[in-house]
């Protein structure tokens, strides 16, 4: 029988390259009414049974985790058992040792194992520096067994090069990568390179969209199910359904030329990225089914005239804009809904704002007990200006984040800028003004490219000193001032 190759990730895991995705059981169950949970794991058999034995879920993806929590009990003791992937969600805020435990036991006791193959994080907003805290939560219970792997989704180049210099070993990205939202290929999959992070491409088909199925076929306005409306977001993003049909078209022409299906193109476009580890595909249990199909992406190679034919069509497209995650985290959201009222209710400062005792204004603390010692503040605005402390990469217990790696530093204290910024009431754009201090020169350029990744196109005023005496492990510490721009539209 011929079956889907395997990859060998971190810690010996080892996959189908080409995952099943679980999502599209909470889109079948949005009506309310759960899968029969013993009926559904007699269809993850049957993908498993082919080769398809590698599952992708998450904590919101309905009664995913208990289904394959069925499939597991089924495969209880046997030599090579399914292997599952889930994702941890959680609202932004404070990531203590119990509500990390709390959030990954849940996933344990869903899926009934005592350790969960691949535990994927998501963060909502970075502009939230507990994310660390909770990775190295996580970090300690797979020393104590509970977890096999670490994985994040949605992460961009810079955060995943920031967990990684804080001492996450983490052993997957999962991200949106494919012919229409080709992020991924950049920075990302450079840095995935040079770590051995593997990505785990999803959204590859975008959402069916990527199939003769929608060859020539106009517009669609009424979309039921939420993975097309989530890519529909990603094709109008890439320029428009008119764009969309001149891909599909140079896809169709590889494809009859292979005698395969638009879809192995786009799948097998994927895979040939040294980056990437596996595509995940989504599949709705019972519904329909395309494992054979699927399985035809390793049977041929896309050549020179196949990569011309897809690189024009690239060429006419938008790219999608940001950085891999940038849709979950900032305008224009590409989710289900365009906006993030599927997940949360709302995102909580990381900061507390106060009055300022002497000036008609505020000031921001962060609640570390130095700053009354001290007398300072993480910033104070007055009027619509917004002064923001000199910034170092300190974490909330006083730890220098990312020892002796000033590029991941400056990620890290760019973040707790813009989270100042916010609290006050301002945005990153309002900032006119900032000046670096770095202990090494020769270390200008990650911090410079940090620095670029966030005011590229906000352009403040800005200084670059050499500060040979800086306190600690710290290699830089950024300043910004800022000025709201009162009128702009929030
Ligand atoms: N980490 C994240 O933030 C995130 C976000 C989204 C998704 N995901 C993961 O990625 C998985 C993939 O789902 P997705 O939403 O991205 O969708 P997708 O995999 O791009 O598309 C899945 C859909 O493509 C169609 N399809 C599959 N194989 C086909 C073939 N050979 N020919 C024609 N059509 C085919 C099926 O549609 P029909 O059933 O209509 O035929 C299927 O439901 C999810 O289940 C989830 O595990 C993760």
């Amino acid at each position: 029988m011929i079956t889907p190759p395997r990859i060998t990730l971190a810690n010996g895991l080892d996959i189908s390259r080409l995952v099943c995705g679980l999502w599209q059981v909470a889109d079948m169950e949005k009506g309310g009414t759960a899968l029969d949970p013993e009926i559904a794991a007699g269809q993850l058999d049957s993908y498993a049974r082919d080769g398809f034995d590698t599952f992708d879920m998450a904590d919101h993806y309905g009664s995913a985790e208990i289904i394959t929590g069925r499939l597991l009990k089924r495969h209880a003791g046997s030599i090579r058992p399914p292997v599952a992937f889930t994702k941890w969600c959680p609202e932004p805020g404070p990531m203590t040792r119990d509500i990390v435990r709390r959030g990954v036991q849940q996933r344990l006791d869903r899926l009934g194992v005592a350790s969960v193959d691949l535990l994927q994080f998501h963060w909502w907003t970075f502009e939230h520096p507990a994310w660390l805290d909770a990775l190295h939560e996580m970090k300690a219970m797979q020393e104590e067994g509970l977890i096999r792997a670490i994985g994040v989704t949605n992460f961009d180049a810079a955060h995943l090069a920031l967990a990684l210099a804080d001492g996450i070993p983490l052993a997957t990205n999962q991200v949106s990568f494919s012919l229409v939202d080709r992020r991924a290929a950049g920075g990302l999959s450079d840095l995935c390179k040079a770590t051995g992070v593997r990505l785990l491409a999803y959204g590859t088909l975008s959402g069916g969209f990527i199939s003769e199925k929608w060859l020539g076929k106009a517009e669609p306005h009424h979309i039921a199910d939420w993975s097309k409306s989530k890519y529909k977001r990603f094709i109008d993003a890439a320029g428009g359904w008119d764009m969309f049909q001149a891909l599909l078209s140079a896809a169709n022409a590889i494809a009859r030329k292979h005698g395969v299906s638009i879809s192995n193109v786009a799948t097998r476009w994927v895979l040939d990225h040294e980056s990437v580890a596996a595509a995940i595909i989504g599949a709705r249990l019972g519904e329909s089914e395309h494992r054979a199909d699927n399985l035809k992406a390793f049977g041929f190679d896309l050549d020179t005239e196949d990569h011309g034919l897809l690189d024009s069509a690239f060429a006419a497209l938008a790219p999608i804009p940001g950085d891999c995650g940038d849709e979950y985290r900032k305008p224009p959201f590409l989710t289900a809904s365009g906006d993030l009222s599927h997940h949360l209710s709302t995102i909580p400062s990381a900061y507390e704002t106060l009055p300022h005792e002497y000036r008609q204004g505020l000031r921001v603390s962060t609640g570390s007990v130095w700053e009354p010692i001290a007398g300072y503040s993480r910033a104070v605005r007055v009027k619509d200006m917004i002064f923001v402390s000199g910034t170092t990469a300190t974490h909330s217990s006083n730890r220098c984040v990312a020892p002796g790696d000033a590029g991941a530093q400056a990620t890290y204290i760019l973040d707790k800028i813009a989270a100042s910024i916010s609290a006050a009431g301002g945005r990153i754009e309002d900032v006119v003004r900032t000046r670096i201090y770095l202990k090494d020169a020769s270390k200008w350029e990650p911090v410079s490219r940090a620095h670029g990744r966030v005011f590229g196109r906000i352009l403040p005023a800005n200084t670059l000193i050499e500060a040979g005496a800086l306190v600690g492990d710290y290699e830089v510490e950024i300043e910004a001032d800022a000025v709201v721009d009162t009128t702009a539209a929030v």
